[in-house]
């Protein structure tokens, strides 16, 4: 979070103060705070956090101010320790532990900015302590009311260290002026504009719930000041400072953070109500960007502490473009991003107060792969469309490909994206050159006009391929031989597979209808096979069979395999990547190993192919455009 103060506080830290916090810390004490510690000697041996172990192999000795560990060989001193425990950098690390034993970190007089920073979060961190103070008076009271009407326990308030703006010019500012602060730096820090004679200054927040945003640190660096009821606007935040940048900050990571490290997952979410609502339900591996999309400089942030981000945007048309938007943000780098798609109208908040916390956790482990939703979006709706339409659609997203031009799996993006907009490589590249030189092909697409058809129950490759296995039943066999329930995205599809790969199950039949009714009580399961038949019915009665022909079954059977594959080359890929320090280490055994999962990956791609080739064979049809480009 707060990397772009690193280098000027580290000028900041004298040398000496470090040697020093290093020679007073009690390294026992201080690691024995995390885990338990067994002294053998002038030394302490403890099960090592860093790698996975169950031996007590982690040697800690105080005399020395050291720890090493044997297992995974990793050794340094106490800033080592919470640098890597705590997700810090290395200012953060000395001010952590300086924090934890009650030293007070001196400041190089030096330098300027880091004290003007200093004094900007003094004022912020103190109008905190004002507004907590407001919530727990008498004033209070509406706004407690408020948030138990919204649900909110006690706890989360206290968590989030929730407060309350008097409903005046000047409550705040007093304060602030009595605890010797100057005017200027109240309107600097945010709290405080000025007034029309260029002199006087009065509170930004009045009447509002507030809600600080912290650092991981804890320093408060602004505030959102919600309405109360209906008022507009509805949020009054804490405008763009030297403390608080919007592109910079997520909300509630300061309490996400551990929860982020552990489950290696971090939820972003719209709102601040989201993400407390979340917390309070126990779903507490989650921030939320403030009213705008992220971006590339929240994603350092983010990989301190999460290897994979999910985003679970709100579930409207505002929801789609913030994704659409913080996708580009994450194009050409290596986290790992899914995107959890709300019901339309819905936001996180509900979901969780509606369906529960697990279910909740439920969806977000079945939440789609960033690029996979992208595609899917923007690629499905036109599909079926004139290829001026297809290539409009695509030229939206092709800057996300784009970015990754130099990257590994640069060949496989274009393979799907071909798949997803039905184009064939050739006219997929061209689209890109021409968005690369800022030349489009044909033009913008009208904007939100893909999206809207997303919204309006746009079709995804996994109903199409339902929708064309109940036109086209004769091809069951063949379908069950090589896709299997679980490689369904959606858990409604998953089962509907379940159903449908039964041994002597009969689609398209009466008799197979009312097998289905007999074998699974699932009523929405039901209901939803129910419509997927009137659905095609309806296109059949248009005349348009061919909608759902042999040809968009082959092409959503390949399209979910070629998904499988990705899914497990990646795995073995990852699995090479740590097995690449074997490769050159000269050991026999070792490199086996590493050959060994090369060739696994090579076997992986070769039944890919097979299955591609076989699926040729026995659906026939007309040829897909981008299959002989599979084999290329
Ligand atoms: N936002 C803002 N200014 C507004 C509206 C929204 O800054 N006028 C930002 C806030 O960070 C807010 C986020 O956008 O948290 C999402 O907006 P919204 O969904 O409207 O707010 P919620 O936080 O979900 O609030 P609530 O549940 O109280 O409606
Ligand atoms: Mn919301």
């Amino acid at each position: 979070m707060l990397s772009y103060l690193r280098l000027e506080e580290m000028a900041s830290i004298p040398d000496n103060f470090i040697d020093d916090l290093i020679a007073r810390v009690e390294l026992d004490d201080l690691i024995g705070r995390y885990i338990t510690l067994k002294k053998t000697g002038t030394r302490f041996m403890g099960v090592c956090p860093f790698h996975g172990d169950s031996n007590p192999s982690l040697s800690v000795t105080p005399d020395k101010g050291f720890l090493y560990c044997f297992g995974c060989q990793e050794g340094g001193d106490a800033i080592t320790f919470v640098r890597k425990q705590e997700n810090l950098d290395f200012v953060e690390a000395v001010q952590f532990i300086a924090r934890l034993y009650g030293i007070p970190v001196p400041e190089a007089a030096s330098d300027p900015h880091a004290t003007r920073r200093r004094t900007l979060i003094d004022i912020n961190d103190k109008s905190r302590e004002f507004f907590i103070k407001v919530l727990k008076s008498k004033y209070g009271k509406p706004f407690i009311d408020y948030l138990k009407s919204r649900g909110f326990t006690k706890e989360t308030v206290l968590a989030y260290r929730v407060g309350a703006s008097f409903n005046s010019w000047d409550h705040l500012t007093k304060h602030l002026t009595k605890e010797g602060f100057k005017n200027q730096d109240m309107v600097d820090a945010g709290v405080a504009i000025s007034g029309k004679d260029g002199k006087s200054i009065y509170d930004r927040f009045r009447g509002r719930l507030m809600i600080p945003i912290l650092d991981t640190l804890e320093r408060t660096l602004g505030f959102g000041g919600r309405a109360m009821g209906d008022d507009e606007p509805k949020y009054i935040n804490s405008p763009e400072s030297p403390i608080f940048q919007k592109s910079k900050v997520l909300f509630g990571l300061d309490l996400a953070k551990s929860a982020c490290r552990d489950s290696g997952q971090l939820i972003l979410m719209e709102g601040y109500t989201d993400v407390m609502q979340a917390w309070q339900a126990g779903v507490q591996n989650c921030c939320a960007v403030m009213g705008t999309a992220l971006t590339p400089e929240h994603l350092p942030i983010i990989a301190r502490f999460a290897g994979e981000v999910i985003m679970a945007f709100d579930g409207d048309e505002a929801g789609i473009r913030a994704t659409t938007r913080s996708m580009m943000a994450f194009a050409g780098s290596d986290l790992n991003v899914k995107v959890l798609p709300l019901p339309s109208g819905s936001d996180p908040a509900d979901i969780i107060r509606t369906e529960g916390a697990e279910k909740f956790r439920e969806r977000a482990g079945d939440a789609i792969k960033g690029e996979a939703w992208l595609f899917r979006t923007y690629g499905e709706p036109v599909r079926n469309s004139s290829i001026t339409d297809r290539i409009k659609a695509f030229e939206d997203v092709a800057p996300y490909l784009i970015a990754y031009s130099s990257h590994p799996i640069y060949d496989e993006l274009q393979e799907r994206a071909a798949i997803a907009f039905n184009l064939n490589l050739t006219a997929l590249r061209t689209a890109m050159k021409n968005v690369a030189q800022g030349s489009r092909t044909i033009g913008r697409s009208e904007a939100g006009r893909t999206l809207e058809a997303v919204i309006k129950g746009g079709e995804e490759i996994e109903k199409v391929l339902f929708l064309s296995l109940i036109a086209n039943p004769k091809h069951l066999p063949e379908v069950k031989e090589h896709i299997e329930p679980e490689d369904f995205d959606q858990p409604l599809h998953r089962r509907l597979a379940r159903v449908f790969f039964q041994p002597g199950f009969a689609l398209g039949t009466p008799e197979g209808l009312k097998r289905l009714r007999e074998i699974n009580e699932d009523e929405d399961l039901y209901s939803y096979v129910v419509r997927l038949i009137l659905e095609h019915d309806e296109e059949a009665l248009k005349g348009s069979e061919a909608r759902y022909s042999e040809a968009d079954l082959k092409f959503c059977l390949l399209h979910m395999i070629r998904r499988n594959y990705e899914a497990e080359s990646k795995r073995i890929q990852s699995e090479i990547q740590g097995a690449m320090p074997d490769m050159q280490s000269g050991d026999t055994g070792r490199v086996n190993r590493a050959k060994e999962l090369i060739s696994k990956l090579g076997v992986a791609r070769q039944e890919l192919e097979n299955d591609f080739r076989e699926i040729s064979y026995q659906l026939g049809g007309e040829k897909v455009s981008w299959e002989e480009e599979i084999h290329a």
